[in-house]
């Protein structure tokens, strides 16, 4: 038996990380496990910041070979240089995940090497050495889903991690899966050049996202090239020298085809990862998912053992799993620690970006609540214009009877930005009218918010 600690937490992903530091700031000894060589788990390390690196340098090589003209600038010719591009992507990433290992130090957090196991309540095994422990919190993340019939070799056949790292554009990449993963690593490879088909089970892109706003999403996808075949259902995947051969069906039914791809990126979700922690030995439940049933305050039915971010229940999203870290940091520390999870935003980062908070209208309409649309068209603003992207609308959704702000769907650019400004609305229970009421800068992007919420009151001024 080594150390004892009031805390340690095994995973240093948004959730790890960020409640190993907000615990150690409220005066708790704290350790933080992690078997990965760097700490920041799948976000920092193979996800939100390497995703988003490459969203970047694609955007800025798809700009100045087709946007930089309009403008008057003329580049005669356009290299790319891949393995700079994946140079710059590691440095964002190092210095993202050297940036938690200085704030462990910083906040006296320490960090234990290896994987963590529960060995009993208050006891977590790393490494051959067994550390004491007041609590422990369970933040060990999620995996990419798989699926029967197409093996992942992460070479021909890749998830995310994968897909992040190819050595060449390929020819032509076929994803799996119209979600969030599938559609931003898509527009990255097609952006570099490559042929990009999406399969996707449903007969509708991003499930999440109100239908009008998934259909507008895809023709926009579309007029960059992406090419979409919905409603079927991948059966084989098999490998050959040059690349793989993908067969599928119409999923209610229907003749085969095959698609010739050299790269198959699967993207049909993420399930939460659990193993080697001992769940089952520790007796800590599961439910129908796999995932670590917990309580509204984070509690497994061990006393003692908590589990926050994407293990538990609740959109794999990296801010929710902070949200969560912060919390429970709180609560363990006797405050009263709260996530509000009707004001939590999602952002795809394509090009336009979209963002969603709080009630889709689908979900509106299936609950039976009355509510009023407001919508307004970046072609209508005046910035928008003025940078030369105007695809998109800000809709908002507002009760019929209070006028309280039930939820935004944005498509345009900056969306993920736009979007805070009804984070907050939403989250101090504003209306549409507090928002229309409110000024915004001119001329901004943000002035679409703005005018979506006087259309809620049926009178949007520029349109
Ligand atoms: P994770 O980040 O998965 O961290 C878990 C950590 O626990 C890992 O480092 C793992 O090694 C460690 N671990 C597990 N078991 C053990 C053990 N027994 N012992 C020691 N260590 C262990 N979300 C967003 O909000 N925005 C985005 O832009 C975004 N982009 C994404 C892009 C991609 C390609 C992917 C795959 C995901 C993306 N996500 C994004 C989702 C986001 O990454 C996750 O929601 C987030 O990382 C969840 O955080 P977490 O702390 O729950 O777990
Ligand atoms: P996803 O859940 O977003 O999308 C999966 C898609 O695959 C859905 O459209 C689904 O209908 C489809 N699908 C499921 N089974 C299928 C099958 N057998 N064949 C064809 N299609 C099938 O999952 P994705 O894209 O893998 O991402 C996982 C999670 O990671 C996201 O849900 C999100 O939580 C997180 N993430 C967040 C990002 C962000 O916030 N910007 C970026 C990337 C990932």
């Amino acid at each position: 038996m080594s150390d004892a600690f009031d805390l340690i937490v095994i995973g240093s992903g948004p959730g790890g990380y960020v409640c190993a530091i907000r615990a150690a700031q409220l005066g708790l000894r704290v350790a933080c496990v992690e078997k990965r060589e760097t700490l920041g788990g799948t976000c920092l390390n193979i996800g939100c910041i390497p995703s988003k690196a490459l969203l970047q340098s694609s955007e800025n090589f798809n700009e100045v070979q087709h946007g930089f003209a309009a403008h008057g600038i003329i580049v005669d010719s356009v290299k790319l240089d891949l393995d700079q591009m994946h140079a710059r992507k590691r440095e964002v990433v190092q210095a993202n995940t050297k940036g938690v290992e200085f704030l462990f130090r910083k906040n006296k957090v320490t960090w234990l090497k290896g994987e963590g196991r529960i060995v009993g309540a208050g006891r977590v095994s790393v490494a051959g050495t067994d550390y004491e422990t007041k609590a422990i919190v369970i933040a060990s993340g999620s995996e990419s889903t798989p699926l029967p019939g197409v093996a992942v070799d992460e070479q021909r056949i890749v998830t995310s991690t994968g897909a992040l790292e190819l050595s060449e554009v390929p020819k032509h990449l076929v994803v799996i899966g119209a979600g969030v993963i599938g559609l931003e690593l898509g527009s990255v490879w097609r952006r570099l050049g490559a042929e990009v088909t999406v399969i996707e089970f449903l007969d509708r892109i991003v499930p999440t996202l109100d239908t009008d706003v998934a259909r507008d999403f895809q023709r926009i996808l579309e007029k960059q090239g992406l090419k979409f075949r919905l409603g079927m259902k991948v059966t084989k995947a098999e490998t050959t020298n040059s690349g793989v051969n993908l067969t599928f069906e119409p999923a209610k039914g229907g003749d085969a085809e095959t698609l010739t791809a050299d790269i198959v990126l699967l993207a049909i979700g993420r399930r939460s990862f659990s193993d080697g922690l001992g769940l089952e030995d520790a007796g800590i439940a599961r439910d129908e998912r796999g995932r670590v049933q917990t309580d509204e305050h984070y509690a497994t039915n061990v006393p003692g053992i908590y589990a926050i971010g994407d293990v538990r229940v609740g959109p794999m999203l990296a801010h929710k799993a902070e949200d969560e870290g912060v919390a429970i940091a709180e609560i363990l520390a006797g405050q009263a620690g709260h996530v509000n999870y009707d004001a939590i935003p999602s952002v795809i980062y394509t090009w336009p970006e979209v963002a969603t908070v709080g009630k889709s209208e689908d979900e509106l309409k299936a609950e039976g609540v009355a509510y009023s649309v407001g919508k307004f068209p970046f072609t209508a603003n005046g910035r928008a214009r003025a940078i030369g992207n105007t695809d998109g609308y800000v809709k908002l959704m507002a009760d019929k009877a209070t006028d309280r702000l039930l939820g935004a769907q944005i498509i345009g650019p900056d969306a993920g930005t736009l979007i805070a400004e009804l984070v907050t609305a939403i989250e101090f229970g504003a209306s549409a009218e507090d928002v229309a009421r409110i000024s915004h800068a001119h001329p901004t992007l943000s002035e679409a918010v703005r005018e979506a919420a006087f259309a809620v009151e049926g009178h949007a001024i520029h349109i």
